[in-house]
């Protein structure tokens, strides 16, 4: 059995659709009835909070294997050291983790909370597999749909920069392998999109999409920034998007990799084609 967390969620939601189609037993842990309804009836659910030993605990029992979100509100990784510590009580064979590109950079409090989560799993004893994500496409739905719909615009504080956005999907496709295949334990895995766009470039795509025009309006930085905290994001995190945004602003980011397409045999989902699949939340 293979316990998915996270299956309410972007990558988690693709991850569970993609074990179901193989077969695979899965049970996954959840605050929200109403959203795992969303889910295969076939998949065992446990429902309760990640912070809970006993309901974690009950959903790692019998797991032969973890999907782990990491938990990057959770700056005590209470939420992670228990979901690791009910593995490895279970006895389970290997965590994948959702960790990130963030860890790269040098000083940036995201990259530190992940890599902090990331020395949690690599201490346990269970063979693990780290999968370190860039910025997801799915971001804009956080970020700009509400705009779009609203005032048919997008703020933008990363200028013309570019970044090679990934789609959730893919993340689940290269977790799926991790955790069906043999030859991941002890990797780690740098993922992104396979195209550089900037955010003028991504607004223009999805307007393409929603058959709307979309104007994209630069915004400084520490605009953006008061804008975030004010919507209730912790201060720590948008600092650490903030810092993010003014580099993509002056140089864009080169990190881009093959990954996706190496480990899933498939090339990395395009922009355009991710937009077409999510079309109703711009609308
Ligand atoms: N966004 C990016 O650009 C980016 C880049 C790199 C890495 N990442 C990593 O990816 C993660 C986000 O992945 P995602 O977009 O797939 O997630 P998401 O769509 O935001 O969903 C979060 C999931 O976590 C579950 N969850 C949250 N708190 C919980 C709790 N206390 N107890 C039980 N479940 C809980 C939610 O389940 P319920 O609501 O059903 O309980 C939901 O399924 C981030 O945390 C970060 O570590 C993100």
């Amino acid at each position: 059995m293979i316990l998915v967390t996270g299956a309410t969620g972007n990558i988690g939601s693709e991850l569970v659709k993609l074990l179901v189609a193989k077969g695979l037993p899965v049970r996954v842990i959840s605050r929200d009835e109403k959203k795992v309804s969303q889910l295969d009836p076939g998949v065992e659910r446990v429902i309760g909070d990640r912070h809970d030993p006993s309901i974690v605990r009950k959903a790692a029992q019998g797991a032969d294997k973890v999907f782990m979100l990491a938990m990057v509100f959770d700056a005590t990784h209470q939420g992670d050291r228990v979901l690791v510590e009910a593995a490895k009580e279970a006895g389970a064979g290997q965590i994948v983790m959702i960790s990130s590109a963030s860890i790269q950079r040098e000083g940036n409090a995201i990259g530190r909370l992940h890599r902090e989560k990331e020395q949690l799993v690599e201490s346990s004893g269970i063979p693990w597999t780290l999968l370190r994500p860039g910025g997801f496409m799915s971001n804009s739905i956080l970020w700009w749909a509400e705009s779009i719909k609203s005032q048919s615009k997008v703020f933008n504080p990363a200028g013309n920069g570019k970044t090679a956005p990934i789609s959730p999907y893919d993340i689940a496709a290269v977790a799926a392998v991790a955790l069906t295949s043999s030859g991941h334990e002890g990797k780690a895995y740098d993922l992104t999109g396979g195209e550089l766009l900037s955010t003028p470039e991504q607004v223009e795509i999805i307007s393409k999409v929603i058959g709307k025009p979309i104007e994209c309006v630069d915004i400084p930085v520490d605009v953006a920034a008061e804008r975030m905290i004010a919507s209730g994001v912790p201060e720590a995190l948008v600092k650490s998007l903030a810092d993010l945004w003014a580099e993509i602003r002056k140089e864009g980011s080169t990190f881009q990799t093959n990954e996706v397409e190496r480990l899933t045999g498939q090339p990395a989902q395009t922009f355009e084609t991710w937009c077409r699949e999510h079309r109703s939340a711009f609308v």
